[in-house]
């Protein structure tokens, strides 16, 4: 994509959205209330608001490397609070994909630099649920779910934090753990079960 394309694009886009409505720029720039907080992987080919149909203003994006949730990033802990506390999000969504290139690359002996911390997390993942990984003989099967299983620890890392737990109890805010299936396009709703994994871990994490 050339940088030129880029602004010819924009131009376009301005134009289609004033025909469609005079004050469409008036209105966006009013206001901001979005309903949902997405945390998904930076790759390229997973663009959030184009394969859920969302419009300027749906969503409160965060995109980084395999779509990871740490309490030591200050750039995740800051969008959550202010997407829970403030914009007061209605779900929040932890969105991995298949064919990750960050969840591929913790899966081998590689010195990767600077990289290698964050994707630490990833293999401690993979420790966490080894048993279950390394009982899957195919490899591409074991990758799919590794990306999974990286999903619900991500979803358990915003449940650890005060403000979801917060808006949980007290406005029914929902936690979601989702997977793009790059092979096909299609959505799929891991459908974790919050509840069990809230009960698990609340005497650990609990924070009130
Ligand atoms: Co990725």
């Amino acid at each position: 994509m050339k940088i030129e394309e880029i602004f010819e694009n924009n131009q376009k886009w301005v134009t289609k959205k004033l025909g469609e409505n005079a004050d469409y720029f008036n209105e966006l720039s009013s206001d901001h209330n979005p309903d949902i907080l997405y945390i998904g992987c930076s790759d390229s080919r997973v663009s959030s608001e184009e394969l859920m149909g969302a419009e300027p203003g749906n969503v409160f994006v965060m995109r980084n490397i395999a779509n990871m949730v740490s309490s030591l990033d200050l750039s995740a802990m800051s969008i959550i609070k202010y997407a829970v506390s403030e914009l007061k999000v209605k779900h929040v969504i932890v969105c991995g994909h298949y064919e990750c290139g960050g969840v591929k690359a913790a899966m081998m002996s590689t010195d990767l630099g600077i990289l290698n911390p964050w994707l630490r997390n990833i293999r401690d993942v993979y420790r966490i649920h080894k048993d279950e990984l390394n009982a899957i003989s195919n490899e591409n099967e074991k990758y799919k779910r590794l990306v999974e299983l990286n999903v619900q620890e991500q979803c358990i890392n915003v449940l650890k934090t005060a403000d979801v737990q917060l808006g949980i109890k007290k406005r029914n805010l929902t936690v979601h753990g989702w997977v793009f299936d790059i092979h096909t396009g299609k959505l799929i709703d891991l459908k974790i079960n919050f509840d069990k994994l809230l009960k698990d871990i609340q005497e650990i994490y609990r924070l009130d």
